[in-house]
C-alpha cells in the first residue's frame, strides 16, 4: 500500500508522461513536415518511450492497489521554429521532468515510502539519460549547424539513434 498523497503525485506523474508522449509525436509530425527523416523517427522514438514511462508508473499503481485516475492531456506546442529550437524546448521541457521526479523521490522518502523510492530510481537514471542525449544533440547542431550539410548530417545521425531506441525498445 503507498499513501493517497504519493498515489495522488504519482498520477499526476501519469499525465506528465503522457503529456511528454504528446510533446514528442507534435515534434515528430513537425519534423516530417520539414522532410526531417532522422529528426522525425527521433522524436518518434521519444513518444514511444514516453508512453512506456507512463505505463510503468501506472502498473505500478495497480501493483499498490492504488487508485488510477486520469485527467486531460494539454496540446503540445505547434510550430516551433526550425529544429534548433525543437531540441531546446525538447531539453527545457525534459528539465522539468526531471524535477518532478525530484519531487517524487522528495515524497517518498519524506513518508520513508522504501518500494516508490525504489521505483522511482529507474526514472532518476532515465532522466539524466536523456537530458545527456538532448544536450549531446544541440551542441552538435551548435557545432555543425542547424541548416544545410551540417542538419543533413546531424539529421542522418538522429534516424540512427531512433533505430537503437527501437531496437532496446
Ligand atoms: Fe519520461
Ligand atoms: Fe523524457
Amino acid at each position: 500500500m503507498i499513501s493517497n498523497e504519493m498515489s495522488e503525485k504519482l498520477n499526476l506523474q501519469i499525465n506528465r508522461e503522457m503529456y511528454s508522449a504528446y510533446f514528442y509525436l507534435g515534434l515528430s509530425a513537425q519534423a516530417e513536415t520539414a522532410n526531417l527523416k532522422g529528426a522525425a523517427a527521433w522524436f518518434f522514438a521519444k513518444y514511444g518511450e514516453e508512453m512506456e514511462h507512463a505505463l510503468k508508473i501506472y502498473r505500478y499503481l495497480i501493483d499498490q492497489d492504488a487508485a488510477v485516475s486520469f485527467t486531460g492531456i494539454a496540446a503540445p506546442p505547434s510550430r516551433l521554429e526550425g529544429v534548433m529550437e525543437m531540441f531546446e524546448q525538447t531539453l527545457a521541457h525534459e528539465r522539468k521532468v526531471t524535477g518532478a521526479i525530484n519531487e517524487l523521490v522528495d515524497q517518498a522518502l519524506s513518508e520513508k515510502d522504501h518500494a516508490t523510492n525504489v521505483f522511482l530510481q529507474w526514472f532518476v537514471t532515465e532522466q539524466i539519460e536523456e537530458e545527456a542525449t538532448v544536450n549531446d544533440i544541440l551542441g552538435r547542431l551548435r557545432l555543425f549547424g542547424d541548416q544545410g550539410q551540417g542538419l543533413l548530417m546531424i539529421d542522418n545521425e538522429l534516424g540512427e539513434l531512433a533505430k537503437q531506441i527501437t531496437a532496446e525498445g
